[in-house]
């Protein structure tokens, strides 16, 4: 028996312990540190591997026992009073963004350690078990595409697919994988798509709103939907002194019209609409050489499907308006629509932070996480908090100790909620 849901919710969100949560967001932005305020910790990289052991050991230091899935998702559980239960899972990433901050992702997975710390400190029994995840490769900085573990855990992308992927150097994740589960050693070894009661995830907002509102608690209703392409431009190298422009076939400049138009495809007066270029090539990329060959990707989201269907449909033509000689390949290497979270977690959450007298408003969530993948499996919900001027991917991403124990304290309370139904 696992007692009165109230009395256990209540207990386990008073025994959430904020310095703790705070330390260890100062140990894990030592494993990867810039020098700058930020860390460098990409999927599957040794500082991956790193912050993995680091969690594992204050998981072990509490007895709670972990498993591992053959795409590198990491799981720890505190287990519940009924042993066939499904568990009540919440966690997010380690991995970042090149120059990554100290909160995209680790809050999410330190929040819900803590959770099942704060339940064992307070002796408060679940009837479901409560488990961590810690997802491969959420962020899709060097392997692409983004949030690839929960991807390949929600059955939306073949393992080998994944395994198969190369990095910038030729690195596949299945060689930097084995380094890491080498690293990292867990015997237990755990199914795809294993049946979850329900999903819970925390995270910074990355975005303004929370902050410019005054809220301590975003009540994420959904994702905006994202589309990712590939484009390649092939010209011609030439000499930059001989060769007359009117007999050029530079791929830089018909790369960089081609941007300017997909400006235009996406201007939009409301500022709804999220297009951006981050990664840009250039071949041979000498000074006294003409490029011949540009390589950029391009980054569409909006949270309405038919909008971001017909903007993203646009983009290879607008590409091919633009090829000036060249040729050109637009190939589209992710594609997610909008997602709409559960109303019953969704219901926990206002309820919980009504409870906790913390301002709440709901948010649609303008960054993609894990929790879109859940949300096909089982009730799923996110809860954000602010951060700094809503600066995120950024190494001076910052967010205060005290809102983040403010969305541990909620994200405890519908845990224990969510594990005693
Ligand atoms: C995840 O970091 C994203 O790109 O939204
Ligand atoms: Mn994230
Ligand atoms: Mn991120």
């Amino acid at each position: 028996m696992a007692g009165n849901p109230a009395v256990g919710r209540a207990a386990v969100s008073a025994a959430v312990n904020p310095d703790r949560l705070w330390q260890r967001h100062l140990a894990i932005a030592r494993i990867g540190a810039t020098g700058r305020g930020g860390v460098n910790r990409q999927a599957l990289t040794p500082g991956d591997a790193a912050a993995r052991r680091q969690v594992l050991a204050w998981a072990a230091a509490r007895g709670f026992a972990a498993s591992v899935d053959a795409i590198g998702d990491l799981f720890v559980r505190r287990p519940g009073t009924d042993p066939a239960a499904a568990p009540v899972v919440s966690g997010s990433h380690l991995d970042t963004q090149p120059t990554g901050g100290n909160f995209d992702g680790i809050f999410g997975v330190l929040a819900a350690l803590e959770v099942l710390e704060a339940a064992e400190e307070g002796h408060i029994a679940t009837a479901r078990p409560l488990e961590l995840v810690i997802w491969t490769n959420e962020e899709g900085a060097r392997f692409q595409p983004t949030t690839m573990g929960s991807a390949v855990f929600a059955g939306a992308l073949p393992l080998d697919t994944a395994l198969d992927t190369a990095d910038g150097q030729g690195v596949t994740v299945r060689a930097a994988l084995a380094e890491t589960l080498a690293a990292t050693p867990v015997a237990s070894r755990r199914p795809f798509g294993f049946p979850i009661a329900a999903y819970v995830e925390a995270h910074i907002e990355q975005g303004p709103i929370l902050e410019a509102t005054g809220m301590t608690i975003g009540v994420v209703t959904g994702i905006q939907g994202l589309r990712w392409f590939r484009v390649e431009v092939t010209g011609e190298e030439a000499h930059a002194g001989t060769m007359p422009l009117a007999r050029r076939r530079d791929a830089l400049v018909a790369a960089i019209e081609m941007v300017h138009g997909l400006r235009e495809l996406t201007a939009d007066p409301t500022d709804t609409v999220r297009f951006t270029v981050g990664r840009f090539e250039v071949q041979p990329n000498s000074p006294n050489t003409v490029p011949g060959r540009v390589l950029f990707t391009v980054d569409l989201r909006h949270p309405d499907r038919q909008v971001l269907a017909r903007l993203g449909d646009r983009v290879e033509a607008v590409c091919r308006a633009q090829a000036r000689g060249c040729a050109v390949e637009v190939v589209e290497t992710l594609s997610s629509p909008p997602t709409a979270f559960s109303g019953v977690v969704m219901d926990l959450i206002r309820a919980a932070a009504d409870r906790h007298a913390m301002p709440h408003a709901d948010i649609v969530s303008g960054a993609t996480h894990d929790a879109k993948h859940l949300a096909g499996l089982c009730p799923t919900g996110m809860i954000f908090v602010p951060c700094e001027r809503g600066v995120s991917h950024n190494e001076t991403e910052r967010a205060a100790p005290a809102d983040l124990a403010a969305g541990a304290r909620v994200l405890a309370d519908v845990l224990v909620e969510l594990a005693n139904r």
